[in-house]
């Protein structure tokens, strides 16, 4: 089952530098929520806090009403650059989490050959890092955060050293992932027109420290037509909302 998460007043510096400023939010049960701010806002930041990477100063995370525990709440998580180790197969690699995790290696089988097949990878089963494109990478880190069968996911960026069509691939492939499986994302980005193409709900955050700019739910029905006028006109305001926090960087 999907579970909630929830973010009340968090507060985090690095050397007396406020990265996250009493920071509240949450997200509900199977929501796709995507997270876009300024660079160095403080995204990554939040992310591996809600992971327990990193330490808030104060403030509190709650998944399905409890702290945070990495044994009960499955969280998967693709990170900014995600590293496929390069000695092992792109099925090695999706299978790390669950080796690690100490599963049967019958059950291991089942999940990561079911995944492939779930995402049209099945073809590239003893590929090696080296021998796959951009997106291809792309996807088999995503593959590895999902091995897990996760009930939450955190996704930092995963599609944005990509191409155009390959990221508009890729969008349209989580979509029906989430469809299908029915999770708990929360993806962060800057890349605005990935956000409208994606979201239930969208948070913008302000500059560094990242505290919460606007909230806006996503009604519009998919799949999303890049060039509709209400996709245009919700794009040009999130633009319009993030452009002003970089007047302020540079007037400040
Ligand atoms: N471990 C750390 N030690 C010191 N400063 C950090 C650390 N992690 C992040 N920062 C700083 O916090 C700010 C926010 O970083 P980050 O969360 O990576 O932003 P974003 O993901 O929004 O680009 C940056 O100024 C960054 O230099
Ligand atoms: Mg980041």
């Amino acid at each position: 089952m999907p579970f909630k998460v929830e973010v009340s007043n968090l507060h985090k510096s690095f050397n007396g530098f406020k990265v996250i400023e009493k920071l509240s939010f949450n997200v509900e049960q199977g929501e796709f929520l995507c997270l876009v701010g300024p660079s160095r806002c403080g995204k990554t930041t939040l992310l591996r806090i809600i992971l327990g990477l990193e330490t808030p100063d104060s403030g509190k995370i709650l998944v399905d009403g409890k702290p945070v525990n990495l044994e009960k709440h499955r969280i998967g998580y693709v990170p900014q650059d995600p590293t496929l180790l390069p000695w092992l197969s792109v099925y090695d690699n999706i299978a790390l989490g669950l080796r690690i995790r100490g599963f049967p290696r019958e059950e291991i089988k089942k999940q990561v050959e079911e995944l492939m097949r779930l995402i049209k990878i099945e073809g590239f089963r003893d590929y090696y890092p080296h021998q796959l494109s951009g997106g291809m990478k792309a996807y088999v880190s995503i593959a590895r955060a999902l091995a897990i069968n996760p009930d939450i996911i955190l996704m930092d960026e995963p599609f944005v050293n990509l191409d155009a069509q390959t990221r508009n691939l890729l969008q349209a492939e989580l979509i029906k992932l989430h469809e299908y499986a029915a999770k708990t994302i929360i993806f962060v980005t800057h890349n605005i027109e990935e956000a409208v193409f994606l979201a239930d709900r969208i948070l913008v955050l302000t500059k560094r420290p990242a505290r919460i700019k606007r909230n806006i739910s996503m009604d519009m029905p998919r799949p999303r037509n890049r060039y509709s006028e209400e996709f245009i006109k919700i794009r040009e305001s999130i633009e319009e909302l993030i452009k002003e926090e970089f007047e302020v960087e540079f007037k400040a």
